[in-house]
């Protein structure tokens, strides 16, 4: 709505748009999946802290990219009005809940030494809110098509990164579903959880 923008600011809309995509698509597309494929198959020891440093990493990225977000959509009037902002807001308050789930199974397995229901709801939890950012940066491209600072090679850049990123998002459940790929169970990851 025009009476919602704040004309005074719209001069940082190109530079506040640049932050919010690259870091949310850093966020969403590289750093999140890539923490989620190497806890699967990368066999070393101390595993766990290499994806904890990734999504954690992924995590401040997201929260830079929330500050922005809404700094941008209070400028050009669209804070909260649309499925693109309403869903990141969404995405991004759950996945604050990640590091908590992550920690407390990993706890759990290290004084049992057994999978629990924390590592299947930290699993989902996980898979779904990256999926669903992964969807959201889509809709956020699709909100700024309208916008005079719109770069179409940003566009593709993004939509080939979320594609492939889905893709082995994708590959990595499926992969664990028929059981391959899961050092832990072939012994191979020491402290895997
Ligand atoms: C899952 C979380 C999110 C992702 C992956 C994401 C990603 C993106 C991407 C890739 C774009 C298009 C490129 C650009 O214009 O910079 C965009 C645009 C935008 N995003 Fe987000 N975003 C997320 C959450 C949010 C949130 C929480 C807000 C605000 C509350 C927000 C506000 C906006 C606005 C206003 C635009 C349009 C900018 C314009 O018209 O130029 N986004 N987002
Ligand atoms: C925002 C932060 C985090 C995100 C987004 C996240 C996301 C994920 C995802 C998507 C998986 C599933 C990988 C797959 O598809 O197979 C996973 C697995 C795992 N995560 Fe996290 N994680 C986060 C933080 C943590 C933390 C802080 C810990 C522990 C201290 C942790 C420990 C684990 C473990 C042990 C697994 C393997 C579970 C299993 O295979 O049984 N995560 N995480």
């Amino acid at each position: 709505m025009a009476s919602n923008i704040i004309f005074q600011d719209l001069p940082k809309v190109p530079s506040l748009a640049t932050v919010h995509g690259t870091v949310m698509g850093l966020a969403f597309a590289i750093f999140m999946p890539l923490g989620a494929f190497l806890i699967r198959f990368l066999r070393v020891r101390n595993v766990v802290w290499v994806h904890t440093t990734c999504q954690l990493a992924g995590l401040a990225l997201v929260l830079a990219g929330l500050a922005s977000g809404i700094r941008l959509a209070r400028i050009i009037g669209q804070l909260h009005n649309n499925a693109h902002t309403v869903l990141g807001t969404v995405v991004v308050a759950a996945l604050l809940l990640q590091p908590f789930f992550g920690f407390i199974h990993h706890r759990l397995y290290l004084r049992t030494q057994k999978g629990s229901q924390w590592a299947t709801l930290h699993v989902w939890y996980g898979r779904v809110l990256i999926l669903l950012g992964i969807i959201n940066g889509g809709l956020g491209l699709q909100l700024a098509s309208g916008s005079p600072v719109y770069s179409k090679a940003g566009m593709i850049a993004y939509s080939v990164l979320a594609g492939l990123s889905g893709l082995s998002l994708l590959v990595i459940i499926v992969v664990s579903f028929f059981g391959a790929g899961t050092a832990a169970k072939q012994g191979v990851r020491s402290d895997p959880e």
